[in-house]
Parts: structure tokens; C-alpha cells; sequence
């Protein structure tokens, strides 16, 4: 039996810990979806997708190689980014336009990424198990993004 709250309380720890003092975006990505596919049970993917001239883009992430672009709207991600909702999906394969990257995936949860109100990208978590994961998960893996929002900085152009 998984014990989830310990699984996600020492990964936000974690991330908390690598990410504090450091705002590169891709830096942070990349370090919190080791911690999250490592640390969590039951994963074959877990990254994120850059919002980028109105598409989802591939970022940072730990599992097979994934879909490069994902439309606005298409498959789970591009669902959560358009409605800015995080999408719990117990058994993708009934999951009405669902984009399948790698065959082992069976379950899945994004958690849209916004900051001041602008779409920053999606946090995008895959399983082999069915229905792996739930409201808890949702709530843990907000903390995640909230702790990567709270790490960005506005860019300040460097000719000024
Ligand atoms: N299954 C996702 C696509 C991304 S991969 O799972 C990494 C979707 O339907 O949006």
C-alpha cells in the first residue's frame, strides 16, 4: 500500500529545498520531475509542457520520450491548460481525445500552471495503474506548482 502522504511530503521538501534561491524555469523543472518520478510509486512519466505561442510544448521531464506539441485543448493537457483545471483521469483509454505517448500509461493527472494570471505551461503526471491517482494527489502536486510559481521572477531585459 502506498503511503502517499509521506511519499509527497518528503518530495515537496525536496523541491522545496533545490528550488529555493534558484529561478531558472528549466533548471527547476528539470530537478522537480526527478524528485516526482523518483520519489512518487507507480510512475512511467512525469514532466512538464511550456505554453508557447498558443501550443504546449515538451519541458523538463523523466520517463519515455513524449509528444513534442500539444494543441490548446487536445488530449489531457492541452484540456487542463485551456480550462486552467487540473484534470484527474482514472482510466485514460476513456478519456475522449486522449494523446498517448507512451502504451504503459493508464492513469493521469495535469495541474495547469499559472502565474499573474497568465498560463505559464502544465505539470503532467503518468501511471501504468489505473485510477492512481485522486483529490489528495491534485492537492499535493498544487503545492508543487505553487512552490515552482513562487520561484519565478519577472525577466528584466538586459540592455536596460
Ligand atoms: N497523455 C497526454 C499527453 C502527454 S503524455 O502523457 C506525456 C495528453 O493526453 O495530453
Amino acid at each position: 500500500m502506498i503511503n502517499k502522504t509521506s511519499e509527497y511530503e518528503i518530495a515537496i521538501a525536496q523541491i522545496k529545498a533545490i528550488t529555493a534561491n534558484e529561478s531558472d524555469l528549466i533548471a527547476n523543472m528539470a530537478n522537480i520531475s526527478s524528485i516526482l518520478f523518483n520519489g512518487l510509486s507507480s510512475l512511467n512519466w512525469a514532466g512538464f509542457y511550456l505554453y508557447k505561442n498558443t501550443q504546449l510544448v515538451l519541458g523538463p521531464f523523466h520517463g519515455k520520450p513524449a509528444c513534442i506539441r500539444i494543441p490548446m485543448g487536445k488530449g489531457v493537457c492541452g484540456s487542463a491548460a485551456a480550462e486552467r483545471l487540473t484534470k484527474i483521469v482514472q482510466n485514460v483509454h476513456d478519456f475522449d481525445g486522449h494523446i498517448a505517448c507512451d502504451s504503459a500509461s493508464n492513469s493521469e493527472v495535469v495541474v495547469p500552471i499559472v502565474r499573474n494570471n497568465m498560463l505559464i505551461g502544465v505539470l503532467d503526471i503518468d501511471s501504468p495503474v489505473i485510477a492512481r491517482f485522486d483529490a489528495q494527489d491534485a492537492e499535493y502536486l498544487s503545492v508543487v506548482v505553487d512552490t515552482l510559481v513562487d520561484t519565478m521572477v519577472d525577466e528584466v531585459p538586459v540592455d536596460l
